[in-house]
């Protein structure tokens, strides 16, 4: 599935808003995460971070769980920004979470120099733990 640039720059719209709303004192790195289901709507999220650092939750995972929670399974984009000058990758845990829900959508990033990048969840993260390895 191809994401037009008008798109891709609304959903990095979305997500620069969420990362205002990042929870991250211990840190200080902020995180917005936007998230395209198939009928267009947006579920955007931000980390949140906690004194247990462990207990912490990523933008992505913020967002992801947002939509699963209000009955949506089926997403074609999800864009990823912080202050960072750099592209801004999900964690590890982040990535499974992703493969969990993603058929074949798009990861999209933007640097400070305005450059986007957009990968699939295959580049990102070519080798999941799925529901197959649970077969014994
Ligand atoms: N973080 C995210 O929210 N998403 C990422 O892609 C990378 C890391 C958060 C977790 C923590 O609150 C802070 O950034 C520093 O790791």
């Amino acid at each position: 599935m191809i994401i037009d640039k008008e798109t891709k720059i609304k959903l990095l719209k979305a997500a620069y808003e969420a990362k205002e709303y990042a929870y991250a004192p211990y840190s200080n790195f902020s995180v917005g995460a936007a998230l395209l289901t198939k009928e267009g709507r947006i579920f955007t999220g931000c980390n949140i971070e906690n004194a247990s650092y462990g207990a912490t939750n990523c933008a992505e995972r913020t967002a992801i769980f947002k939509a699963i929670s209000e009955g949506e399974r089926d997403f074609l984009a999800l864009a990823i920004v912080s202050d960072f000058s750099g592209y801004t990758f999900p964690c590890g845990i982040c990535r499974q979470v992703i493969s969990e829900f993603s058929k074949e959508f798009q990861v999209i990033f933007q640097n400070n120099k305005g450059e986007i990048l957009s990968l699939s969840v295959k580049d990102l993260f070519p080798y999941p733990f799925n529901e197959k390895d649970l077969v014994k």
